[in-house]
């Protein structure tokens, strides 16, 4: 870390020590072994930092009377989950498993969205037996299935349509989902068939459009782009005998993983929204994810080995291996992000280059290839910083490695949230049962 860097709000450098909500980021590790001894690394999470950014975001869109409904699948922790509803917003849910967390967390029907494109019979089942707000229903035959559902339940359920508008997003491409190459939503025009034939779902109300058009996007004009594919939608299903009366923007929105400040301009985006649409008469609905939780995550991990290696130019390289790896925190590897990596006890002394890996037997398990740290030492604390989005949720046990531990703080005041794996769990899920038929 240098000298000016600056962090996430919720991180702060008190006394030499990095510390998240005000609490040290080096007391967790000692206290955590005292119910999992082999515990080398941990994810925690300020909850009072998440709940304030949700209640940010929800004032952000009040103007247009929007609901904002958390996406799980960034942080799905039932403690995390507890103050996003707290502050107002409702629930997004990806799949089964997600509605089942969201109603268990307290997110009630009308509370709760589904997504998904490999919509399965049990999600429609519990869509139209517990209730959603609305299913976004990825193409036009999964109609038939929630109509089917829907019936037998006796129920209406409401839907959107995901529309693919064929819009460019910079990033990433596995984080681009509205491009012509994304294997998401339907063409508008099919679309525009399905509202005009909607007739034929007499237990669906169907008069929804929802366009996701990617993630860790920095600036507007994107999802600007596909307001203005929505608002042409609206006027074109009406002119066709079909109005539509819900606008589900998705989410998108970024944060700023660097130190560049280049964090989503979101109070911007909004007004932005409400100068050019807010004349629209229909309920504006968003799925905000990682921009809710991930500068309020941390991956705290201890230092295993230091080592030094001459590098093709000469040049000694100095590679710090960490006790956490690519199977628990995979965005470095899957997506080529960069997390900041920052000693939560910084010694004294000039930071030099260093790689900084875990100790997965792969070469795509690195975390930064040029982090410049002060001298490090075996033992020592790192913590990855803004981990708390599509963090733990995508941990695996790759390897024969446990998922780790995650903890909460607010108010100063730890608490282990998740247990993590004991270190045979891998091993441990293995069966013999003998299948008939
Ligand atoms: C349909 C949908 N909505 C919302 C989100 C949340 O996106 P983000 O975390 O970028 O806000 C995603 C994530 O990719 C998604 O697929």
């Amino acid at each position: 870390m240098t000298e000016t860097m600056s962090l996430p709000a919720g991180l702060t450098m008190a006394g030499g020590v990095l510390a998240l909500g005000g609490a040290p980021l080096d007391r967790p590790l000692a206290a955590l072994r005292t119910l999992e001894p082999q515990a080398s690394a941990f994810w925690a999470y300020d909850l009072d930092q998440i709940e304030a950014r949700a209640a940010r975001f929800r004032r952000a869109f009040a103007p247009l009377r929007a609901r904002p409904a958390y996406a799980l699948k960034a942080n799905a922790l039932p403690a995390v989950l507890e103050r996003v509803c707290a502050a107002g917003l409702a629930a997004e849910a990806g799949s089964l498993g997600e509605l089942l967390v969201a109603k268990r967390t307290g997110f009630g029907a009308a509370d709760r969205n589904l997504n998904g494109n490999g919509r399965t019979v049990a999600e429609a089942a519990f869509a139209a037996r517990e209730g959603v707000h609305s299913v976004n229903a990825d193409h036009a035959a999964e109609l038939d299935l929630l109509e089917r559902e829907a019936r037998a339940a006796g129920a209406t359920v409401r839907v959107a349509l995901r529309v693919n508008p064929g819009i460019e997003t910079p990033g990433h491409r596995y984080v681009a989902t509205g491009d012509d190459a994304a294997k998401f939503g339907i063409a508008p025009a099919e679309a525009l068939d399905a509202w005009a034939a909607r007739a034929r779902w007499p237990h669906l109300r169907v008069d929804g459009v929802h366009l996701h058009v990617g993630s860790q996007l920095l600036d507007g004009a994107p999802l600007e782009r596909a307001a203005e594919t929505a608002r042409a939608l609206v006027a074109e299903s009406a002119a066709r005998g079909a109005p539509l009366s819900l606008v589900n923007l998705g989410g998108g929105f970024g944060v700023d993983y660097s130190d560049a400040g280049a964090e989503f301009p979101l109070e911007r985006h909004a007004a932005h929204l409400v100068e050019r649409f807010g004349d629209l008469a229909v309920e504006w609905l968003f799925e905000p994810g990682r921009w809710i939780v991930a500068p309020a995550g941390v991956l705290v991990a201890e230092v295993l080995w230091v080592k030094e290696r001459p590098g093709p130019d000469g040049a000694t390289r100095r590679f710090v291996v960490l006790a956490a790896g690519m199977n628990d925190l995979i965005r470095p590897a899957l997506y080529h992000a960069r997390h900041r990596v920052v000693p939560v006890r910084p010694r004294a002394g000039a930071a030099t280059p260093a790689v900084v890996v875990g100790p997965v037997c792969e070469s795509a398990d690195i975390f930064e290839r040029e982090a410049m740290l002060p001298p490090i030492e075996r033992g020592d604390l790192v913590a990855i910083l803004d981990a708390g989005a599509y963090g733990a949720v995508m941990a695996s046990n790759y390897n024969g490695r446990p998922r780790l531990a995650e903890l909460t703080v607010t108010g100063g005041r730890w608490t282990r949230a998740r247990a993590g794996e004991p270190a045979d769990a891998a091993a441990g899920r293995a069966s013999e049962d003998r299948l008939e038929g």
